[in-house]
């Protein structure tokens, strides 16, 4: 075995404890470099935290309709600070958790910010001044964050991100979200389920640009029946506060109106973290948005620098960066590998929930890849029925030539737990017959994605299709 190498990651999100990790288990030794806390974006004010709010306001929201149950919930009551606790101590525990798995791995942990200033030279400042560490590799995962747009500066009061939306002190009357994206949709109804009445203003034509139109449609219609206004083609323009009441001035296609409200949250999209990290002095440079580019090793074009995660490109997601973390770790390491996926997952935790993978129909439209779907309605599921979720569907989109499955698009109750095996399917190459052809338990919301797939070959058993 060849000497262990001396590696430096600079971020201990999803990206970079992953890959330090995997690099300790892999016989490295491994120095991480944090500026906040250990955890990144996802464990402390993102994945983690907006998923336990949100499930708190399913579960209100459950409580409130289970008269159709006959189970009547008098004098349910919401307090938003022991809420926040709540919330706080799951961080907590994962944070903590991911702190004592590095110590365990015997990766050292530097609080402080990491400045590059040399091909092997890493510089730390933190509170007890700086020092400078020794490399041999270096893995770049600082992250992003959130874009703010002109008008609309974080004071995360008035005007929050989605870090102080996730850390409220009240719930608001009417708050108004800027960006119908996958924060601004999931943080939106979030609050619209905890009690807020929510006004969504979207540039483009829709809410979630560049996802499946037929499962956003499904949302669409849902927000509407929530009273959660949709505003697209709208842009704010700035906003004015006389005492708690704000007065947002936006833009739409009949012109200017003004839109009271006494919260404003802005979610417009996240960029790519790297200012001050000192990539000129070994001639980095990130392209026109930010990212850094990366070959499939992820190496960056000094090869023993590599980037993961958010900073190297698209889609942002922790699962992604995760993986990339893993790539970079055994490449390091001397072992021969790539990042060669043929899907990442993504999975928005709307009401109702909605995942994807792999292509969609437009897109293989766009390919000229001749496609059969398959799709299957939760309305005729008995599982979807005893939950009271019926809305939504699974669609298996499977290539006309071969039955390969391209792709998988949902849209329904847990379906961000159900696309786990729509990727695996796609990842494997399995066709839609043999996801038709594998037996999934009775009664169970899985048997939706066997009936899409039967439904490729219009053999689905559960409904009816006119061949
Ligand atoms: P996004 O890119 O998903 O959505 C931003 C939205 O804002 C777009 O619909 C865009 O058209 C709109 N917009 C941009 N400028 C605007 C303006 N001036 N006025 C009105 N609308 C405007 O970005 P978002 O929601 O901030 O999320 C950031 C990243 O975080 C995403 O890339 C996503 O991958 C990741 N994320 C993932 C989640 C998950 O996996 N469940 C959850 C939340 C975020």
């Amino acid at each position: 075995m060849s000497a262990p190498r001396n590696v430096v990651v600079i971020g201990a999100g999803p990206a970079g404890y992953v890959c330090a990790i995997r690099l300790a288990q892999l016989g490295q030794k491994v120095t991480v470099v944090e500026k906040a806390q250990v955890g990144g974006t996802c464990l402390n004010i993102g994945c983690i935290p907006s998923k336990a709010l949100i499930a708190a306001g399913s579960l209100l929201e459950r409580i409130s309709h289970a008269d159709a149950m006959g189970i009547t919930a008098e004098g349910v009551k919401l307090d938003v600070a022991k809420l926040v606790e709540w919330k706080s101590g799951i961080v907590g525990k994962l944070t903590g958790g991911v702190a004592g798995l590095l110590k365990n791995h015997k990766c050292a942990y530097l609080e402080g910010t990491a400045k590059i200033t040399g091909q092997n030279s890493v510089e730390v400042t933190g509170k007890d001044g700086k020092q400078t560490l020794k490399a041999d590799d270096i893995v770049i995962a600082t992250g992003s964050i959130p874009i703010e747009i002109p008008g609309f500066a974080f004071d995360e009061k008035q005007v929050w991100s989605s870090t102080g939306a996730l850390a409220p002190d009240r719930i608001p009357k009417h708050i108004v979200v800027i960006g119908g994206g996958y924060i601004g949709l999931e943080l939106g109804l979030m609050y619209q389920k905890l009690g807020s009445q929510v006004t969504v203003l979207e540039a483009t034509g829709g809410a979630l640009p560049g996802q499946d139109r037929d499962c956003v449609k499904v949302i669409e219609r849902s927000m509407k029946k929530r009273k959660v206004k949709l505003m697209t083609e709208t842009f704010a323009q700035g906003f004015e506060a006389k005492g708690d009441q704000l007065f947002v001035r936006v833009k739409t296609k009949q012109g200017e109106d003004t839109i009271e409200c006494d919260q404003i949250l802005s979610t417009v999209g996240r960029r790519p973290y790297s200012a001050g990290l000192g990539l000129e002095s070994v001639g980095l440079k990130t392209d026109e948005r930010g990212f850094l580019p990366v070959d499939k090793q992820m190496r960056t074009k000094v090869p023993n620098i590599y980037a993961i995660g958010d900073i190297a490109g698209q889609p942002m997601l922790a699962h992604k960066g995760s993986k990339e973390g893993l790539v970079a770790a055994a490449v390091i390491a001397g072992q021969p590998e790539e990042y060669d996926v043929r899907c990442v997952p993504a999975v928005i935790f709307t009401a109702p929930e909605m995942a994807a993978v792999g292509l969609t129909e437009d897109e293989c439209a766009e390919k000229g890849i001749a496609v059969h779907v398959g799709k299957f309605p939760f309305a005729a599921s008995g599982r979807a029925m005893s939950l009271m979720e019926t809305e939504g569907f699974v669609k298996v989109v499977a290539d006309a030539k071969t039955d390969e499955v391209l792709g998988v698009q949902m849209v329904g109750p847990e379906v961000t737990e159900l696309i786990a095996e729509a990727a695996l399917a796609i990842e494997m190459g399995a066709t839609a017959e043999d996801i038709a052809r594998t037996i999934h338990a009775h009664p169970t919301l899985p048997e939706a994605m066997m009936e899409a797939a039967e439904g490729v070959h219009t053999m689905a058993v559960h409904i009816y299709q006119k061949k």
